[in-house]
């Protein structure tokens, strides 16, 4: 019997600084310490993703540039990580340059998606980490996926720029992935002193509804701190509060998921 093929997610943001890279590879290790195959994808020319669960963007040898512009096969970039279950297409910012790249090639919005069917049948999950951008790139994750996270900051002007993404969401929807679903929000960076924090929970929630998870990631210095060690929070601080979150949001995820 063939495999299941994978669900594959993109984290959308256009908005920078908002979670997206600390939220792929925190929701990516979480799964994968909950025995799910998955591949995390960086689509972002600042490879923080990539650099995030310990790989050296300098000794990159293929990467998702590469891979989307046809020269490699995807299996021959995949790279394992220090967490079992967890691997990484990684990206340099090479990258930058397909934003334009790919104006001119054949099937531009789909290259990731074809690419991904060589590699989906290997995997649980596939969580695409987009730039914050709506160009090529993201609309690549956007039509290789059938689910779309968005990770929104507590902070002034939360809502700002999301319904542009909804509204791009919409568009990729109804022209070349009629599939695509916003599968959730997570909330990033609570601070539970202010009442900014709070909120932006209730104007999310009152946004989103039950679209929004009951996860609340909060902000704290360890999950800025572990990036620079090349280790997901859960590896690099197991007992800290946001290991704990981010240990809650792949148990929500999963059982969104049917899958536990
Ligand atoms: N919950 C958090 N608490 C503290 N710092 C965080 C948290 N989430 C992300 N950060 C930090 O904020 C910055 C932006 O996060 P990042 O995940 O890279 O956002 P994006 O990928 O959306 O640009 C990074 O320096 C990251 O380490
Ligand atoms: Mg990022």
């Amino acid at each position: 019997m063939a495999k299941a093929s994978a669900t594959i997610v993109a984290i959308a943001n256009q908005k920078g600084g908002v979670g997206k890279s600390t939220t792929a590879i925190n929701l990516g290790a979480g799964l994968a310490f909950q025995d799910e195959k998955v591949l995390l994808v960086d689509l972002d020319p600042q490879g923080n993703s990539s650099s995030g669960v310990g790989i050296d963007r300098a000794l990159i040898d293929l990467s998702t540039y590469e891979v989307l512009v046809g020269d490699a096969a995807i299996e021959d970039a995949i790279e394992p990580t220090s967490v079992t279950g967890l691997h990484v297409l990684p990206a340099t910012i090479g990258l930058a340059g397909a934003e334009i790249e790919l104006v001119s090639l054949m099937n531009r919005e789909r290259r990731l998606a074809h690419a991904l069917t060589e590699a989906v049948g290997e995997y649980d999950f596939v969580l695409v980490d987009c730039p914050p951008s709506l160009g090529l790139l993201t609309i690549n994750g956007l039509t290789a996926a059938t689910e779309v996270l968005i990770p929104i900051q507590c902070e002034y002007y939360a809502l700002e720029g999301v319904s542009q993404l909804v509204s791009n969401i919409q568009l990729v929807r109804q022209n070349v992935n009629p599939q695509l679903d916003i599968e959730g929000v997570v909330l990033t960076m609570f601070d539970g002193r202010t009442t900014l924090s709070a909120d932006v929970v209730a104007q999310v929630r009152q946004h989103f509804g039950d679209t929004t998870y009951r996860t609340i990631i909060p902000r704290t210095v360890r999950l800025s701190e572990a990036p620079s060690y090349g280790e997901p929070i859960e590896a690099f601080d197991p007992m800290s509060r946001g290991a704990i979150a981010y240990r809650e949001l792949a148990r929500e995820f999963r059982r969104r998921h049917g899958r536990s």
